[in-house]
């Protein structure tokens, strides 16, 4: 059930790749999310010509789900894909807003990426321990 989803939702991130405005560095990253509620959002990097003003596929993808659920939204399981099948994980930034967003009680919120050995899952908590929390 899990590998499932989280198959069907690789499969979305790859597809938003199709929509990064990556020009600089032609890094076309798209992510996809499930919510507790069992929506879906996506997201891809947007890159600007000021380069600092860049944002993340996992951010924007992220944005988007509490711009619609609001600020109580909690994900589940969230995916990344690169374009042209290029290994890759959140970013350290990207990493932090998920943990804001994470399930703390039950079932951990697992991020999906590719690696250069297959896809693989881990819980939020493995890929950035001791997140900063008020
Ligand atoms: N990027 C993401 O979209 N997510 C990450 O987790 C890491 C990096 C984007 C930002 C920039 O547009 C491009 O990848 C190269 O850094």
């Amino acid at each position: 059930m899990e590998k499932d989803y989280g198959k069907s939702l690789m499969e979305k991130a790859n597809q938003a790749t199709k929509h990064a405005h990556a020009p600089y560095s032609k890094f076309h990253v798209g992510a996809a999310l499930l919510t507790e509620k069992g929506n879906i959002f996506t997201g891809c990097n947007v890159e600007n010509a000021s380069y600092g003003l860049t944002m993340c596929a996992e951010r924007n993808a992220i944005f988007a789900a509490v711009n619609t659920e609001g600020p109580d939204m909690k994900i589940r399981s969230i995916a990344v894909a690169i374009g042209n099948n290029l290994p890759g994980s959140p970013c350290g930034a990207c990493r932090q807003v998920i943990s804001e967003f994470s399930t703390r009680q039950g079932a951990k919120t697992e991020v999906i990426y590719p690696t250069r050995d297959g896809i693989v899952s881990k819980t939020i908590d493995e890929l950035l321990p001791g997140a900063f929390a008020f």
